[in-house]
This record gives C-alpha cells, sequence and structure tokens, in this order.
C-alpha cells in the first residue's frame, strides 16, 4: 500500500520546451491532491513522469519513503501506481473484463481465469460505486462508464495512488457528481488520488489540498479548505481575475431574435431541433445550457444561415430571415461565433489582417468599389487586435499559427467590430485559458450593455450561469424549461439530463 509519494526537484526538458522546472510535490494515503493548471502548464508531462512514461531530465520520486526509478509504467504500477488518461486506451471491441484481464500476466497463458476476473470486477464495482456489467463490449459503453473501466483495471492491478488526468472533461455535470462520489469512496478506503483539472470549482469541490503549476513551475500550496477559487485563479494566472460580473440592470425590451417553431435537421438527416420556439431581447444574455449533441449546434447554424430550417421560422428585428444565406444573415446585423472556430470561423491559411476582415471586406469603409484600401484595412485591423488583445507576432501571420485563445479573440473582436443587433455565441470559450476566458466575459456583457441581443450556447454550467439573464435548457431539440441564472448547478443538470421544468 501506498503511504507516501512525492516528488523531489522534477525537471523535465522537450527541446526548446521547459514542461517542469524543479518540482516539489507530495501526496499521501487518504487524500485527494488537485494538480490545478492552465493548458500547457505541465501537469500531464509531470503526471506522466511519475507514472514512468516520461524519464525526468532532473529530479527523483521517492515512494514510501525510497527513492524508485521506473523505466515504463509496469514498474510504477508495481509500486501501485496508476493512471488514467485523458484520452482512454481500451480496447473498443473487447468487453469489459477482457480489458481488464488484457496484459496481466496471468492472462498471457490460455489459462486466464475470465470468470474470476469477472467476480473481482463485480466487488470493485460494488465497493466503490463503480457498476458496470463485466460482460459488456466496451464500445457499447458511455464515455463515463469506460472511464469505471479504466479505474477499475488500475485497482485491479493493486494500485493504490490513482492519477486521474482531466477526468471530468468528458462528463456531463450529472455525471461529474457521481464521479465525486466515486473519488471520495476511494480516499475514503485509505487509496490517495491525484486529481488534474483547471476547473476551479471542481478542484474546490473535491480535493484536500492544491498544488498550482504555472508555466511548469510550482506556483502554490493550499489546503483546500483555506482558500477560495479567487485565489486559485490568481495564483493559476499570476494576477487577480474577474469570475463574477456585475451586471447594470437592463430596461426590458423587444425581442430581437425571435425563433418560432424552428425544425432542423443534423449532418444525417435526422431531426436535431425539434420546433423549438425562443425570444432573445436586446440587452439580454440568453444561455443555452446542454450537454452537446442536443440540437445546440445545428440551432445557431440554421440561425446563422449556414443549415437548411425545416420548418418554422427565424426573425430578426421582425424581418424573416428563414432560410437567407450566411450573407444575407450578417446583413440583418447578426453576428456569429461559430463552436467550430478553426472550420467555420476562420481560414486558417489567411494572415491575421485577412481573416479580421472576412465576410466585412466588400463593404464601406473598408473597400472603395472594387478596390481594397489597404491603408484603412491596416489600421482598422491593427485598432481590433490590440482593442482585444490578441497576441500575434504581425498581422501578416497565418492564423492556424496562433493559440486557440488568440484564434477566439480575433473572432470576437471582427464579430463585434459590426456592433451586431444579435450575436450568437457557440461555446466561446471553450479550450480557452482563464486570462482570454475573462477577457471574452468582459466583451459579452459590454457588447450586452450596447443593447445587443446575445444567444450564449455553452456546455460550462458556470459560464452560463455567471453570464446569462435567463437561462433555457435544451435537451433532445427541445427547450426543457427557462429558469433563472441562481438556478443551482445540480438543478441544471438534472434538466440536461431531459427532466421538465418550469416550462
Ligand atoms: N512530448 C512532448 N514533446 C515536446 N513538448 C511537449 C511534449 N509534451 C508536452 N510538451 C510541452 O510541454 C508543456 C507542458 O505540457 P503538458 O504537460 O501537456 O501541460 P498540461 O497537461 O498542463 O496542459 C507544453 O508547452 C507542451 O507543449
Ligand atoms: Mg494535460
Amino acid at each position: 500500500m501506498i503511504q507516501t509519494v512525492e516528488l523531489r526537484n522534477i525537471t523535465k526538458r522537450f527541446p526548446g520546451v521547459l514542461a517542469n522546472d524543479r518540482v516539489n510535490l507530495q501526496v499521501r494515503a487518504g487524500e485527494i491532491l488537485a494538480l490545478l493548471g492552465e493548458n500547457g502548464a505541465g501537469k500531464s508531462t509531470l503526471m506522466k513522469i511519475l507514472y514512468g512514461m516520461y524519464h525526468p531530465t532532473e529530479g527523483e520520486i521517492l515512494v514510501n519513503g525510497q527513492v524508485v526509478q521506473f523505466k515504463s509504467p509496469a514498474d510504477a504500477l508495481a509500486q501501485g501506481i496508476g493512471m488514467i488518461h485523458q484520452h482512454f486506451q481500451l480496447v473498443p471491441g473487447f468487453t469489459v473484463v477482457e480489458n481488464v484481464a488484457l496484459g496481466l500476466k496471468s492472462s498471457r497463458g490460455p489459462l486466464t481465469d475470465l470468470d474470476a476476473v469477472s467476480k473481482r470486477v463485480r466487488e470493485l464495482g460494488a465497493q466503490y460505486g463503480l457498476h458496470v456489467d463485466p460482460n459488456a463490449l466496451v464500445w457499447q459503453l458511455a464515455v463515463g462508464q469506460q472511464q469505471r473501466v479504466e479505474i477499475i483495471k488500475a485497482l485491479y492491478r493493486d494500485a493504490s495512488l490513482l492519477i486521474l488526468d482531466e477526468p471530468t472533461a468528458v462528463l456531463t455535470p450529472q455525471e461529474v457528481q457521481e464521479f465525486f462520489g466515486i473519488l471520495r469512496r476511494l480516499r475514503d478506503a485509505g487509496n490517495a488520488l491525484i486529481f488534474i483539472s483547471h476547473k476551479l470549482y471542481e478542484v474546490i469541490s473535491i480535493s484536500d489540498r492544491v498544488t498550482a503549476l504555472r508555466d511548469g513551475r510550482v506556483v502554490g500550496e493550499v489546503e483546500t479548505k483555506a482558500t477560495t477559487q479567487q485565489e486559485l485563479a490568481r495564483m493559476m494566472v499570476g494576477r487577480q481575475v474577474v469570475t463574477r460580473w456585475e451586471k447594470s440592470d437592463m430596461p426590458p425590451s423587444d425581442a430581437v431574435l425571435q425563433i418560432k417553431q424552428l425544425a432542423v435537421s443534423n449532418d444525417k438527416g435526422l431531426g436535431a431541433v425539434n420546433h423549438l420556439s425562443l425570444d432573445v431581447r436586446a440587452g439580454e444574455i440568453l444561455g443555452i445550457a446542454g450537454v452537446s449533441g442536443n440540437g445546440q449546434r445545428e440551432l445557431a447554424e440554421a440561425i446563422a444561415g449556414m443549415r437548411r430550417v425545416n420548418a418554422g421560422t427565424v426573425q430578426i428585428a421582425g424581418k424573416d430571415v428563414t432560410n437567407c444565406s450566411p450573407e444575407q444573415v450578417i446583413a440583418a446585423s447578426v453576428s456569429f461565433i461559430p463552436e467550430e472556430r478553426m472550420v467555420m470561423g476562420v481560414v486558417r491559411e489567411f494572415s491575421v489582417a485577412e481573416n479580421a476582415i472576412l465576410e466585412t471586406h466588400n463593404r464601406p469603409p473598408l473597400s472603395k468599389r472594387t478596390f481594397f484600401d489597404f491603408k484603412q484595412i491596416d489600421a482598422h485591423v491593427t485598432k481590433l487586435v490590440r482593442e482585444y488583445d490578441v497576441k500575434t507576432p504581425s498581422l501578416e501571420t497565418p492564423v492556424k499559427s496562433l493559440s486557440g485563445g488568440n484564434i477566439q479573440k480575433l473572432i470576437l473582436a471582427r464579430e463585434l467590430a459590426r456592433d451586431p443587433r444579435v450575436l450568437i455565441a457557440a461555446q466561446p470559450t471553450r479550450g480557452v485559458d482563464i486570462g482570454a476566458t475573462e477577457y471574452i466575459h468582459k466583451r459579452l456583457i459590454d457588447q450586452r450593455a450596447a443593447g445587443t441581443a446575445i444567444l450564449l450556447i455553452s456546455e460550462d454550467l458556470e459560464e452560463v450561469r455567471a453570464l446569462s439573464d435567463r437561462i433555457a435548457v435544451m435537451y433532445e431539440g427541445e427547450i426543457v424549461g427557462i429558469v433563472p441564472p441562481d438556478t443551482s448547478v445540480e438543478e441544471l443538470g438534472l434538466m440536461m439530463a431531459g427532466a421538465q421544468k418550469n416550462l
């Protein structure tokens, strides 16, 4: 059994990158340590070192006070260290039991007793709430259940330190609550857990202690009960971050975006939006909460003129734009921040400047009849890039070499520069770091104050709750309820799973 694991002065260099810089970290039996940090902070690298997948450039690992050296994950496992990766490593065509047995020493011969494995899988399931059918084929399981299989696999091999790399990224809010229950049981049974996340509220609700990484270095170590989301955000980003927004009271006003009985199909031709009706008023942020794949994307694309409407209508300020072209929808003063930003939001090979004027280039003042006014364009783009804090080496840099957060800021800059009457923002901060997220949120709040009707589609419930005036929950192509923004995450989660409310 693992009592303590310690990383001492771990440094890891990749060519040109210092991924971990003299990191110290300890974890004990019976605790959940959160490893917090933004994308690229070095969390996965550090844990891959602890799991024997990478060798540290410098530093050492101690298990129960003894220095150990891992040549491979098998060595780490032999010491009781197991890791559940961001991307699962199961064989889809095998059953749960076969996956658990795979690679066990006893399974090499013809004598693996799958019945015995199956029995143990059930026992572990009952002990920790890791319920899953041992005979189910892995491809038939939901993602959350596949994750349980990975945990069972590690426990079966007697791992008593479990490293979980961003395990909640693939779960719905409901599943996250259940999953946290499992983690608590594992901890209370005396296991040690390292929980990796960049989500502050998750870290606060599940961990006992937090170690924060930034640019490969430890920038903070705190007891969870002695800290706050604000303090953790400051550690992670290195400066004060706003997570709660003051919104001005907006007087009730007319609906600018009106959707009536809208029906839209998905790419497979199946119904995705099912006779949905919704109004968004000027100066309002209407949040759409829902597990992705419940028709949100099709709804956004239909409004933006990028997907055919089968029935129903879309009106902008009283003007019917149903089945209009994207150009016509833009002309009706609608801006769109698409979910698939690399595919629909930008042209990857085009420069920052070219992308910044996409769709706007054929209108004055940037063009004089058929000639572009390059001086004007340059001044306009320079202003946008500065105002929206887009970090780019130059205006000629191809967009594909910018980070996700900077691409998103560029799209936001372009779309808001039109001062639209309606803005559709789909997953505007997905994959974006916390600093850029704060910035994008501020811009959305400003645009609301400027009177734009904003439809905010997001899977991030904290985001939806922080920004929205009203929250509409979408499930299987329908709105199952419209609730105030202070509705609890638990309640929203239930509705997102299909429970009806307040309709
Ligand atoms: N195999 C690798 N080769 C080169 N660079 C890598 C490799 N793995 C990670 N990095 C770099 O190391 C840094 C830390 O990455 P990572 O540990 O994945 O961060 P996190 O898990 O916190 O998002 C990043 O700059 C990343 O690009
Ligand atoms: Mg990672």
